[in-house]
């Protein structure tokens, strides 16, 4: 039997490179060599949002992002977390097993409060974010979940829920491992966290010439004035950029950086080009699927019919290891 991989991200609509190369890229590479698990984390993001008048539609253009980076449903069942109420149940029960102060430290809810500008103010739910994620994973006994870095003090936990729940009732839970992608972080075109509130992503979906003036506004190394001047490709982002996608040619642009010969405009061109090429296929298969939503819609009924499946044998697990029930 092959072993398992949970995977989810929260259904904030048209993904970006930033959730590419953080998670996606890797859970398509994975897919042959596991039985992947995919998940829609609705209820997560209620915790930093409370504004559900999106989330459908975002759901549905967030699956055909990943159906469009190579995403097999046939192999891979995609479900909603919403429609399966085991998450609840068991987010429940794992929030008895662990401490509030435990939750407090958890350095990726405390950036993201920080972000929000929460402070002291964090709603209950947002500070049991990764006791959710732990039902989420341990629900459908993951050997693995492949995950940004931000994401791994959430993995952190989960075992240790596994480890305490096993421990104190019975050895339900795979205790999981988080997996990094090789490049766990794209930053934004401005240099800070790629993140659709601060307007410095660049879309899976974007057209050529949206890629090709977004890219034209990238931050740069600021002592690089005009051609001639060298550069440092270590401190510049549209350098990243060229290190994840252009592969290729990096070594040479990296020289001609430093020496001047290559200025920022013909390297940012040079990149929008690249970008656009490398997903080009992905634009093909994501315009056949925005004409068949019937198609993306049975996707995720019958990806949930099978999650389901999973999530009530491990309830009843845990219900026997429990004794209550
Ligand atoms: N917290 C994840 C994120 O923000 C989303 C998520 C929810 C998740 N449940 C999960 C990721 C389970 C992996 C496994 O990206």
């Amino acid at each position: 039997m092959k072993k398992r991989i949970l995977s989810g991200m929260r259904p904030t609509g048209k993904l970006h490179l930033g959730n590419y190369v953080g998670a996606l890229e890797n859970w398509v590479k994975l897919q042959g060599e596991y039985e992947n698990f995919h998940l829609v984390a609705d209820w997560h993001l209620l915790t930093t949002d409370l504004d559900t008048s999106n989330i459908k539609d975002n759901t549905v253009e967030m699956v055909i992002d990943w159906l469009s980076a190579g995403i097999d449903a046939q192999l891979s069942p995609i479900f909603i977390q919403s429609k399966i109420k085991q998450h609840a149940e068991l987010f429940l029960l794992f929030s008895m097993l662990v401490s509030v102060p435990r939750l407090e430290r958890n350095p990726t809810v405390k950036e993201q409060a920080k972000d929000l500008g929460l402070d002291n103010n964090m709603a209950y739910g947002h500070l049991g974010y990764p006791v959710l994620q732990a039902a989420d994973i341990l629900l459908y006994q993951a050997h693995l979940v492949p995950v940004g870095e931000d994401q791994m003090p959430h993995i952190e936990l989960t075992r240790e829920i596994a480890r305490r729940f096993n421990t104190t009732y019975d050895e339900v839970f795979i205790v999981p491992n988080g997996k990094l992608t090789e490049f766990p972080r794209l930053p934004g075109l401005d240099g800070k966290k790629m993140s659709k509130s601060l307007g410095n992503t660049i879309l899976l979906s974007d057209s050529p010439d949206e890629i090709g003036s977004k890219v034209m506004q990238a931050v740069t190394d600021p002592q690089k004035i005009r051609l001639g001047d060298p550069g440092r490709p270590e401190i510049c982002n549209v350098f990243t950029y060229h290190r994840k996608f252009n592969v290729g040619e990096v070594d040479q642009i990296e020289s001609d950086c430093r020496s001047g010969k290559l200025g920022c405009v013909a390297c940012k061109k040079n990149l929008a080009n690249r970008l656009a090429t490398y997903f080009e296929g992905f634009r093909e298969k994501r315009a056949y699927y925005l004409q068949h939503i019937d198609e993306v819609r049975d996707i995720i009924s019958s990806g949930t019919a099978t999650a389901q499946k999973v999530a009530s044998e491990t309830m009843a697990k845990v219900y026997q290891a429990m004794k209550i029930g």
